[in-house]
């Protein structure tokens, strides 16, 4: 691979990613490996953790709203627009059930969204609102389609940033325009897309927008960030309301209910502390070598997968205009059935995954040219 941008990829490799010395790892859609550093995070509030109890909280709180700056900075946010979750399905309720819906409003949304991102729609049946899904022709998710399926009932446009089995990368950009000029909110699921693309919440006016930290952003599991654009904090019911909801936290007095004026209102309870402070060392990662520099390395690696597939006799599955494509890199081949082809893969070291009925390789930043061809090795080698 070569090295365009400056960044000595093989050092932070051997620092920072420990997974390389056993794995050929291309499953970041699935769960990432930790960080080093994100790892360590983990051991040191263990350790502190068992030898001072709730001494040092007060320093891991002040931690944990630094963590909140730099995820604010990753995605250009606000820091009060952005609230911290458990998971990307945690931040998609916390909307699905606080949206002020109307008996009769609809969510339109893609048919082969992950479930996360259909069921707290469908779960909302009762309340008087349908969600129309909208299916994928050739891989391809037309925008077309998705205005076809809206009229003056709906409400909410709910995508995925990137499909998950699929990989088709939706362009935010058309779609945020589109959900302006119809009155339409936007939310974005974007566990999928945050990492290897950038989203920028001040150029693209999406409302809202939840990620856990366990896929593309290298955290652990159980951290992710939910972004509400800040003209909606005071129109959603805000659902999960605790301690930590309001004005003054630590010292409220019992009978006074002010909620603060931030996304911090969503916030009810006690954090996930080490979730967060290690999601937070990850984030550092990302800041430091510089969002854009990541993005562009992870997509250059997954041309290079897309290529070594092809020449390994692999199809590659969806669209093939470049501005369709994300991280995810989907193949099939004729007679292999993808769940064996997981299994010999994993033998040899390499570790992907199946879904959907498809092989599915995830590289990022650190994967190097003896990765890929261990992979290449591997996808030649199944039969
Ligand atoms: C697009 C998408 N959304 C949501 C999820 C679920 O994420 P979480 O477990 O953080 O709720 C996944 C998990 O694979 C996903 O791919």
């Amino acid at each position: 691979m070569n090295n365009s941008i400056g960044i000595d990829w093989d050092s932070l490799r051997g620092d920072e990613f420990p997974v390389t010395q056993r794995w050929a790892y291309f499953d970041h859609a699935a769960q990432a490996p930790l960080p080093r550093r994100s790892a360590d995070v983990l051991h040191a509030w263990a350790f502190e953790q068992a030898h001072d109890g709730v001494v040092g909280w007060p320093a891991r709180e002040r931690r944990i709203e630094a963590i909140r700056d730099q995820v604010a900075l990753l995605v250009s946010a606000d820091r009060d627009e952005i609230a911290f979750i458990s998971s990307t399905t945690h931040g998609i309720g916390l909307i699905a059930e606080g949206f002020p819906w109307r008996d009769g409003d609809s969510v339109v949304s893609a048919a082969e969204e992950y479930p996360s991102n259909l069921y707290p729609w469908m779960n909302l049946a009762s309340r008087g609102v349908s969600l129309r899904l909208v299916e994928s022709r050739d891989g391809r998710i037309e925008i077309d389609d998705l205005i076809a399926a809206m009229d003056d009932s709906t409400r909410v446009l709910s995508i995925s940033h990137v499909e998950f089995a699929s990989g088709f990368r939706h362009d935010l950009d058309a779609l945020a325009e589109l959900c302006l000029a119809r009155g339409v909110a936007l939310f974005v699921d974007a566990i999928q897309g945050l990492g290897p693309l950038l989203i920028d919440v001040r150029r693209t006016p999406i409302d809202f927008m939840a990620a856990d930290g366990h896929k593309w952003l290298l955290g652990p599991e159980g951290a992710g960030l939910l972004y509400v654009r800040r003209d909606w904090i005071e129109r959603l019911r805000p659902i999960g309301v605790g301690w930590h909801s309001v004005v003054g936290s630590y010292n409220s007095p019992r009978n006074e209910f002010r909620l603060k004026d931030s996304a911090q209102r969503w916030e009810g309870g006690s954090f996930n502390m080490p979730g967060l402070l290690s999601f937070g060392a990850s984030v550092g990662l990302f800041l430091e070598l510089g969002p854009a520099a990541v993005s562009c390395r992870i997509l250059e690696i997954a041309r290079a997968v897309r290529e070594l597939a092809a020449a390994a006799g692999w199809t590659i599955y969806g669209s093939t205009r470049e501005a369709d494509r994300s991280a995810i890199v989907v193949l099939e081949r004729k007679g292999v059935d993808p769940n064996k082809a997981v299994r010999e893969l994993f033998q040899q070291g390499v570790v992907a995954s199946c879904r959907r009925g498809r092989l599915r390789i995830s590289p990022h930043v650190y994967n190097n040219q003896d990765d890929l061809d261990r992979l290449r090795a591997g996808l030649e080698g199944i039969g």
